[in-house]
């Protein structure tokens, strides 16, 4: 008998052990969040709510914040995508990603034999879409709102009056930029000086420009003053965009992708971002497997999970586009029985062929120069933000005269189907250009539940690879048991579909993982090891305090109370 208590005690001692919640390593905090990239802009968010806004006006004062102290992504001149979820369960996503010009058209990146004119999308005038972000934000105000724009803005263009210091990586990252602001903009721009650590970069002409937004709201942007001097701006750099671009542009309400993972219920950016479809794919193809059981990052994880992201981004690169132009087969796409046959031909065995097609020299850059925040406000609202200029300042072209960057958002169509982007990524039909079409994106901004109730508020940049980081780190948190700090500094891995091979980030990964992958006839990139995103997130404890996962690959810090 006695012999029986105690196998019965310990079989509870051990489910109990099970069970127990893993404990926090990130900031804890009792009622409200923003992790973003900068402390500067997640203590204005953080300020915002203190002043009794909610997670929507937090938003708006985060976003902006970035423009001033993280111009390396955080933009007017750009856009991105919101997804939502509010204290009673109501979820929902803001589309502000940047549209082609109407002068834009298929071939235009293209010369007289049909190749693509390399730099084109890239660098300067021609590669900017039309701005979404204020368009956005203003929406989310709107819709979602408490606090008058002003009183949002007025922190904002204090700090942008007041100047921001240089920290160490950036002015590392303005000096790898320095010989292109001054190739695109001369050398009487604000960024051919060279700013060293510890300078004061003050931004009046910025404040000038967000005044007019906080007055004016929309208008204050994409019509009057503002949108003439910018459009003029951008066409006297030899670039497409018109008044009529900017007066046109409109942020769109959309559905998001919404699907279960075992007990989780996931809500993610729907096109024309590629992330919440693709991470559905990927989760789904994994879902019938044991994941915790095979341990995080062993061979057999790794494995499995390549095999999905291979088969969700083949789709993703051919079907994938802006809804309001072409017609994506969802239903079919995001099906069990479509994903579980995508996944018959799969063994742990031997690593499955991506087509040898355009397989080339393509590198899959290292770059971090999109932005990701979350916030949790008191009320309970989640807000996962997305936002970018594309590449690290754009595309260079900084207006002097608006304190801003604009993006190089169109290198994110398929200027020709089959030649990869500056991500490697390989497009198609779907994502071709056309007048006032939005490019496909990868970011996927993403918020989950778990038993009904808020869980995680996740995102990170990272181009192509955000999807699979996002991914990861949900998988670490659900399947791995980590805290959110864990999960976000966990080592992560990479594969595309094209180019065929698997990157891991630098430290994490052993050379004997490594090569047992290379025994089954995986790629695996030995050249490149770049840092695969710079997640910020943040999970509610069981006890319904908060814990934000700040990535330490960057500046990124939680804030809270
Ligand atoms: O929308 C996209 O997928 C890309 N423009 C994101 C760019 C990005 O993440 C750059 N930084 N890593």
């Amino acid at each position: 008998m006695k012999k029986f208590t105690f196998l019965f005690l310990s079989l509870i001692l051990f489910i109990n052990c099970k069970k127990a919640p893993v404990p926090p390593t990130g900031l804890v905090t009792e009622k409200a969040m923003v992790v973003s990239a900068r402390e500067e802009a997640s203590k204005i968010g953080v300020e915002i709510m203190k002043k009794g806004g909610n997670a929507f006006d937090a938003m708006v004062a985060t976003e902006m914040a970035l423009v001033v102290v993280y111009p390396f992504a955080g933009n007017l001149g750009g856009g991105g995508f919101m997804v939502y979820r509010k204290a009673d369960g109501d979820v929902g996503s803001l589309d502000y990603r940047e549209k082609a010009p109407l002068a834009g058209h298929k071939d235009m990146y293209l010369d007289s034999l049909g190749n693509v004119i390399p730099g084109k999308s890239t660098i300067g005038a021609t590669a900017v879409g039309v701005p979404g972000t204020v368009a956005g934000i203003i929406e989310v105000h709107k819709k979602f709102g408490s606090l008058p724009l002003e009183e949002i803005f007025k922190p904002v263009i204090a700090l942008a009056e007041q100047g921001v210091p240089v920290t160490a990586n950036q002015e590392r990252r303005l000096a790898s930029q320095r010989e292109k602001f001054i190739e695109v903009n001369g050398d009487s721009t604000k960024f051919a000086t060279a700013f060293k650590e510890g300078d004061i970069i003050k931004y009046p002409a910025l404040a000038n420009t967000m005044r007019k937004i906080a007055e004016h709201g929309r208008d204050g942007f994409y019509k009057g003053e503002t949108a003439q001097k910018l459009a003029a701006f951008i066409q006297k750099n030899g670039g497409y965009i018109t008044e009529e671009d900017l007066e046109k542009y409109q942020a769109v309400w959309r559905q998001p992708i919404i699907f279960k993972y075992k007990d989780l219920r996931i809500i993610s950016m729907s096109p024309p971002s590629s992330g919440g479809v693709t991470i559905n794919q990927i989760f789904k193809m994994i879902e019938p497997y044991n994941v915790a059981d095979f341990g995080h990052n062993s061979p057999k994880t790794i494995q499995l999970f390549t095999e999905a992201a291979r088969r969700a981004y083949a789709d993703r690169n051919y079907y994938l586009g802006d809804p309001d132009f072409v017609n994506i087969p969802l239903d079919v796409l995001l099906s069990n029985t479509y994903l579980e046959n995508r996944m018959e031909n799969f063994s742990f065995d031997k690593a499955t062929k991506s087509s040898e097609v355009e397989r080339g020299n393509v590198q899959i850059v290292e770059s971090m120069e999109t932005t990701h925040y979350s916030i949790v406000d008191a009320e309970g609202n989640a807000v996962s933000v997305t936002t970018t200029l594309n590449g690290a300042y754009g595309s260079k072209l900084y207006s002097d005269e608006l304190g801003f960057f604009l993006n190089n958002e169109m290198d994110d169509f398929s200027a020709k189907a089959g030649v990869p982007n500056m991500f490697g990524l390989i497009g198609a039909e779907a994502n071709s250009i056309a007048a006032e079409k939005r490019m496909l994106s990868s970011m996927t901004p993403t918020i989950v539940e778990k038993n009904g109730k808020l869980w995680l508020v996740v995102g990170t940049p990272g181009g192509s690879t955000i999807i699979t980081a996002v991914a990861q780190t949900i998988l670490n948190t659900y399947e791995f048991d980590m805290s959110m700090q864990e999960a976000v500094n966990a080592p992560r891995f990479h594969h595309q579909w094209l180019p065929d091979m698997v990157i891991f980030e630098p430290e994490g990964f052993p050379e004997t993982l490594k090569d047992e992958m290379k025994s089954k006839g995986y790629i695996i990139n030995e050249e490149r090891t770049p840092i695969i995103g710079k997640v910020d997130a943040i999970k509610v404890l069981p006890n319904g305090k908060l814990e934000g996962g700040a990535d330490k690959r960057g500046d990124d810090a939680a804030v809270g109370f």
